[in-house]
């Protein structure tokens, strides 16, 4: 098992290495953050961004969640955009989902009042918002469906967000793209759903 003095430990090489590789990393780092990213994850321990877009720290600016949701009545992320946009300029918005995700096998299996299942009821809807085309599915597909499904919908979520628009109406750039990880062989594929501008998203409303 993992101990406290291991993960110190690796801590410790860890430091060494980077300052052998980088010297200046640390005053560097110390000094300002200007990631270019805000990454939008699951709290899944196989789905760290840093890695598996083999970026330095310091790139990415991190809000996980369990399903990867942005909450629209959620502080904690409300609070994330907010400063990632209003404060770091961050052009970037990536929601990554990722297939085999926990999160949503049991948004698709059960319900109840525990606080994971009420976190959950928000992939819940996104279900029964498609429930016409999940239901043809065998439970495999519907599980993979469902975590592309809920990546566009918490595309959306940001999108309409009054933090984003307003940024978009003071002409900043503000790009916000799904993902979605293969835990198969660590690939990322766009899910298909980006808005840059107002009129990008308000076009997708007119249709639906
Ligand atoms: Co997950």
């Amino acid at each position: 098992m993992l101990t406290i003095k291991d993960i110190l430990a690796r801590n410790h090489t860890w430091s060494e290495q980077v300052r052998r590789d980088d010297p200046d990393y640390f005053s560097r780092a110390a000094a300002a953050q200007a990631p270019e990213v805000l990454w939008i994850g699951c709290s899944d321990s196989r789905v760290g961004p840093d890695s598996l877009v083999s970026l330095p720290m310091g790139s990415i600016f991190v809000h996980r969640n369990i399903a990867n949701i942005f909450a629209t009545n959620d502080l904690n992320c409300l609070a994330v955009l907010e400063y990632a946009v209003d404060e770091l300029h961050i052009p970037n918005i990536v929601v990554c989902g990722h297939y085999r995700c926990g999160g949503i096998h049991a948004a698709m299996q059960h319900s109840g009042i525990q606080p994971i299942d009420l976190w959950l009821d928000q992939v819940r809807y996104v279900y029964h918002r498609h429930t016409l085309e999940l239901d043809h599915l065998d439970e495999e597909q519907r599980w993979r469906r469902l975590a592309e499904l809920n990546v566009e919908s918490q595309v959306h979520n940001i999108a309409r967000n009054t933090i984003i628009r307003e940024a978009w109406r003071r002409g900043q750039e503000v790009n916000i793209i799904g993902v979605i990880y293969d835990i198969h062989d660590g690939l990322l594929h766009q899910t298909g759903v980006q808005f840059s501008s107002y009129e990008e998203w308000q076009a997708t409303q007119a249709r639906g």
